[in-house]
């Protein structure tokens, strides 16, 4: 049947439905149709003269002079908070003409720019809240290769510097930069944009008892004498370029793959991850050789802002999904994934995100099916699309398009389920269309095509013109394409999910809020965590202290090891205002600094003024700790 037609006969309510969820509550919680008219579409990107192979993010001038490659040199220096040194670039003129390169700078001190050893003129402009400040330099006609020398400010975006007290080990200091989006030009004056792919090779220079990571190839048996030497041979984005040091081992897990973390952490990352070389294997069955060499992760101290970041060679790794019982590893599927779709084809400019992280979460879902089976791909998906739903009825419609307007704006205020979820809808729902093989050799030839290069959301459109629709154009529609990725809202008719180990979960929450069973007399002995956390996330939102009490009394959820479990029943405990919880949520607070925990926690306090005195103490206990990007995206809730 023509895609069209399935979506305007398709009863609305089939998300939730098949996620298990009791009729009468799925009637409550559908989402408004949230799809613009087309028109109003069209207007809002032409009226605006969109320029959508423009980098909106960068003052780089990569269409006149190209920075290629980068030779950096690099000293760490942990009292000053500082890296100083300096950076090569070899660039390409486009144009013949041009004389002026302009790089991306921000909160960085500029000593001197020098060609062959000569100073030469330069500007630094001044900044922008957002991008930073321009840095022009005036190149000689005829020369390729420039230096700039520079110093790193202790508040440069990019980097944490981490006191001994803040490591697992208490002993050494640690350090780690966090590039993306735009944030490498706070450590690197360069073309700061996905655009621009550059080699590398860097020598870092670091106290002598600690080791230095990049994202470049790294040798687990180095010698540690404080000077490390790295080579990144393969063109990447500037956002993939990051460094680590601190008391790091290495231990490996497999052929190529391996960890490095803190000495106390080793093994239990080790062990908790020990399926990272059969989701690479497994990968490149269907998608083409790994193109990277190794495939290592290294584990962060806790104020990691993220879960995972997919550095090549080296994904940098929160430890909040060490869980002992691997079941948060969907996110190591997820950084691995990358390697693919994000590092070898890269979206051209922040607009295209959905392009690193569509694709990725589509082949995060296959992976977790090929290594640990269907039952819990489903269980992922159907958490997947209530992570969806809830940013469908919270945002605003034009942040709901998977190509998003960004100018003006901070990328990182942009985050959401939106590129993640909804852009592995789409491309789920043409794997359902065209068939599995049929797919899967789409996404093989797309990767081929697209190696090393950057690609904006119409390059991949043309693309899939040519190379899906064409081929099978009785399953798929343009128009229907064009909605999934320039309209608001999730189209009617889109791929549902559904779990027969959710329908058992439903079952026994159904019964316990009917009265009709105890708490501690649920069978949860075979819960896994998903099970939890789907239990967790569907209760109403109103409880009463004494089902909040039974619950934690029958399932301990105030003293949960699991940091997903724990932060979405602190979660609860704040909107019910459920005080018990509220020791283990100051601790959690000032312990973890990742993000996706931490905000909803903040976010939820900063509604009432008791939640904010809570929520200010906790911040002002854990501001020392956290990295630049947590303090920002949290301090307007404690304000
Ligand atoms: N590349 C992202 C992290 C990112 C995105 C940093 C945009 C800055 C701007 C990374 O691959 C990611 O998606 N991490 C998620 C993992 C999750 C979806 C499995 C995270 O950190 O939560
Ligand atoms: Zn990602």
């Amino acid at each position: 049947m023509n895609l069209y037609r399935l979506a305007l006969l398709s009863s609305v309510p089939a998300l939730l439905l098949a996620c298990g969820k009791a009729p009468e509550q799925a009637e409550e919680t559908v989402a408004t149709e949230q799809v613009a008219p087309a028109e109003e579409t069209q207007q809002i990107e032409a009226v605006d003269n969109f320029d959508f192979s423009k980098d909106y993010h960068s003052y780089g001038n990569p269409e006149d002079i190209a920075v290629k490659h980068l030779d950096l040199d690099l000293t760490v220096d942990f009292d000053t908070k500082s890296l100083t040194g300096y950076v090569d670039l070899t660039v390409e003129r486009q144009q013949d003409s041009a004389n002026t390169l302009v790089l991306d700078t921000r909160n960085i001190d500029i000593n001197k720019v020098t060609v062959d050893g000569q100073a030469v003129d330069y500007d630094l402009a001044e900044a922008d809240e957002n991008l930073g400040s321009a840095l022009s330099i005036n190149l000689p006609a005829g020369s390729d290769r420039v230096r700039v020398e520079y110093q790193t400010s202790p508040d440069a975006s990019g980097v944490q510097w981490l006191t001994p007290a803040q490591t697992a080990g208490k002993q050494h200091p640690f350090l780690f930069t966090q590039a993306q989006a735009v944030h490498a030009r706070s450590f690197i004056p360069l073309q700061d944009s996905p655009k621009v792919r550059v080699t590398y090779t860097a020598t870092i220079r670091t106290p002598q008892e600690l080791l230095a990571v990049m994202s470049a190839s790294n040798d687990p048996d180095t010698e540690r004498d404080g000077v490390y030497e790295f080579n990144m041979p393969q063109p990447i984005p500037s956002y993939l370029i990051a460094l680590a040091v601190g008391d790091l081992e290495f231990k490996p897990m497999g052929e190529r793959t391996g960890v490095y973390a803190e000495p106390s952490l080793l093994e239990a990352s080790a062990k908790e991850f020990e399926d990272t070389e059969s989701m690479l294997i497994e990968t490149e069955k269907r998608y083409g050789k790994y193109s990277w060499d190794r495939y290592d992760l290294l584990i962060l101290p806790p104020s990691f802002p993220f879960g995972g970041m997919e550095n090549p060679r080296l994904s940098f790794i929160t430890p909040t999904v060490i869980s002992g019982d691997k079941s948060l590893v969907a996110l190591i599927a997820h950084e691995l994934a990358h390697s693919w779709s994000g590092n070898t084809i890269t979206n051209a400019t922040w607009r295209d995100l959905w392009l690193n992280e569509g694709f990725t979460t589509y082949l995060t879902y296959r992976i977790m099916e090929f290594v640990y089976g269907e039952e819990r791909e489903k269980m992922e998906f159907v958490l997947g699309l209530e992570d969806l739903q809830l940013d469908v009825e919270s945002l605003p419609p034009k942040d709901q398009r998977l190509a998003i307007d960004l100018r003006g704006r901070n990328p990182d205020d942009v985050f959401s389920n939106i590129p993640y979820e909804k852009g592995a809808l789409f491309l789920r729902e043409l794997e359902q269309n065209v068939g599995r093989d049929n797919f899967d050799q789409f996404l093989l030839g797309y990767f081929n095509d697209f190696a090393f290069q950057s690609i904006t959301t119409d390059q991949f459109l043309t693309y899939l013109e040519a190379e899906l629709v064409a081929k099978h154009s009785a399953v798929l529609s343009l128009p229907r394409i064009k909605q999934w990725i320039f309209e608001p809202g999730v189209p009617e008719g889109a791929p549902t999910a559904g779990s027969g180990a959710f329908a058992v979960v439903d079952h026994a929450r159904n019964n316990w809020l009917r009265g009709e069973v105890k708490a501690k007399d649920i069978d949860t002995s075979k819960w896994v965590f998903h099970q939890w956390k789907y239990f967790l996330s569907n209760l109403p939102e109103k409880l009463t202290q004494e089902q909040l009490a039974e619950l934690d009394d029958a399932f301990g959820l105030t003293k949960s090891t699991n940091n997903e479990i724990a932060s979405t029943w602190l979660l609860i405990s704040i909107n019910n205002w459920y005080e018990p919880a509220f020791g283990r949520l100051h601790e959690y607070l000032v312990q973890i600094g990742r993000n996706k925990l931490v905000r909803p926690l903040y976010a939820a306090l900063s509604k009432t003024p008791e939640g904010k005195v809570i929520g200010r103490k906790a911040f002002e206990e854990a501001k020392p700790g956290y990295h630049p990007l947590t303090v920002v995206a949290n301090q307007k809730y404690v304000e």
